[in-house]
């Protein structure tokens, strides 16, 4: 009796009709249910199929023996295709299959969230960070966190534009690959070398000075960019010395304060050196550093000398390297980006706590702050040689510190990376504090028209924020 009903209120097209016929037909039905009930469902011994009854309400009816029949007959193939097909046209079917898609996408993503549990990939896997971050993460976060920068006297920028830098790139890759220090760790990796080699390049100076040489990397990244121009290396360990032991450069015209005739840069008495090598005008002489000293100490011996054009390897973010650098000097409150609040609920401090598990010189909010909310340098320190010798300052002191950069400063430029990191697989730099690449994350064509792709990935875990300065004494 309840089937009877239902399926006349699911059937919109029964007709109305007197009571008494409809009580006949549900009879009649009632009957056909039970006699069908009692040979079972599956029995081979199953009557065969009703005709369609000729009653006046023979639609409904028929509709009904037909539905009941398909309970009591075994399902054959071509019946339950016919029921499939006809299903399909049915909206239900629609809401169920968009359903299952929505569960399957909910699936994916909830695997690629925790693939780092089920498979060994590194919490810095690009992949994790597209399951974190989504695929948006990846190309839009350049910059998120604010990237500070000194400001220079007069607003002065570079003559050099981005497209400068792509086609340069496009002639450095294949003088990178002849390089003599294949595996050049705890020295310059591609976007330093690429940066230096451009720089020395434009700049075409008529002497280079290098502070910090290691290997010889460096010396011969500067000799590949200006063939004949003399090259002063300063550095406490002789390059030739790493030949006993492994690839190493030394440059024919490079003239090496190292060894026993090691000086540090701020006791060379550059006058005489400038004299010696025929330098009059010392706007003519670049000078790199990658010594890993207090680059405020070093500014200032530079401008004592009377040095113009600087380049400093490495420009630690606030927070992080092993001695206080441009960067962290000029990360002041009144910068986008600079300044630091060490509230622990705070947005930064939140965006921090993510960014930490996706990229290995991320620092988080804890790191970032030490005693009494000091946050400046690192932790309110001032790094200096490697960290072997520091001092604490105070924020007036370091608010002083980026006031005097400013007063000296004509020109502030950091080298972008070479290329975003879902293309380079680097997985150091927060993209957060850094400006956008010269090769955007999402051009991979470029990426490989360039060259760059033939390059192995872990030469470009290297970047820390290369800088370029021209400095002069206030007037
Ligand atoms: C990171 S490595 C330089 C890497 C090198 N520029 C390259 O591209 O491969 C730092 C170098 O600075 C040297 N160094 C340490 N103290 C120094 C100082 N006061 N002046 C110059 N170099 C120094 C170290 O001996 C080391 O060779």
């Amino acid at each position: 009796m309840h089937q009877l009903k239902h399926n006349n209120q699911l059937s919109p097209k029964a007709p109305h009709s007197s009571s008494s016929s409809t009580a006949a037909a549900a009879k009649t039905m009632l009957e056909r249910v039970l006699s069908s009930r009692r040979y079972g469902p599956h029995s081979s011994d199953d009557p065969p199929p009703s005709s369609s009854s000729t009653s006046p309400e023979g639609h409904a009816i028929s509709s009904f023996v037909s539905a009941d029949e398909s309970k009591t007959k075994p399902p054959n193939l071509s019946s339950l295709a016919s029921n499939y097909i006809s299903r399909m046209s049915h909206s239900s079917f629609h809401c169920v299959i968009f359903g299952l898609l929505l569960f399957v996408l909910a699936l994916i993503a909830s695997l690629m969230y925790h693939s780092r549990s089920l498979v060994c990939i590194s919490r810095f896997d690009p992949k994790s960070r597209v399951g974190f971050f989504g695929i948006d993460g990846l190309e839009s976060d350049f910059a998120a966190l604010g990237v500070p920068w000194c400001r220079s006297k007069h607003g002065k920028t570079v003559d050099w534009t981005s497209k400068d830098l792509v086609k340069a790139l496009e002639e450095f890759i294949p003088i990178y690959e002849t390089r003599p220090i294949k595996n050049n760790m705890y020295g310059m990796g591609f976007d330093h070398s690429f940066g230096l080699w451009f720089m020395a390049r434009w700049l075409k100076p008529d002497l280079m000075v290098e502070s910090g040489a290691f290997k010889g990397h460096s010396t011969w990244v500067l000799r590949q960019a200006m063939p004949e121009t003399r090259i002063i290396s300063l550095s406490p360990r002789h390059p030739e010395k790493y030949l006993k032991k492994g690839p190493a450069y030394v440059d024919e015209n490079c003239t090496y304060f190292a060894g026993k005739d090691f000086v540090d840069f701020g006791s060379v008495d550059w006058k005489s050196v400038m004299s010696q090598y025929g330098i009059t005008d010392l706007s003519r002489v670049l000078v790199f550093f990658d010594d890993h000293q207090n680059e405020l100490k070093r500014i200032k011996q530079a401008l004592d000398a009377g040095f113009q054009h600087l380049v400093f390897e490495d420009n630690y973010d606030t927070g992080t390297g092993d001695h206080y650098s441009l960067r962290q000097i000029c990360d002041q409150s009144y910068i986008r980006g600079g300044g630091h609040s060490c509230f622990r609920d705070s947005d930064e401090a939140r965006i921090r706590s993510k960014r930490k598990k996706f990229w290995e010189k991320a620092v988080d909010i804890d790191e970032l702050c030490g005693q009494n909310e000091a946050w400046w340098g690192v932790r309110g320190w001032m790094r200096d040689n490697f960290n072997h010798s520091n001092k604490p300052i105070s924020y007036e002191e370091h608010f002083q510190n980026s006031r005097f950069i400013e007063s000296i400063l004509d020109l502030y430029w950091e080298l972008p990376p070479v290329a975003g990191p879902s293309l380079t697989h680097q997985t150091r730099y927060d993209p957060a504090r850094v400006t956008n690449p010269i090769v955007e994350d999402g051009r991979y064509g470029l990426f490989q028209r360039l060259g760059l792709s033939k390059l192995d990935n872990s030469v470009f875990n290297g970047y820390t924020q290369m800088v370029y300065l021209q400095i002069s004494e206030q007037p």
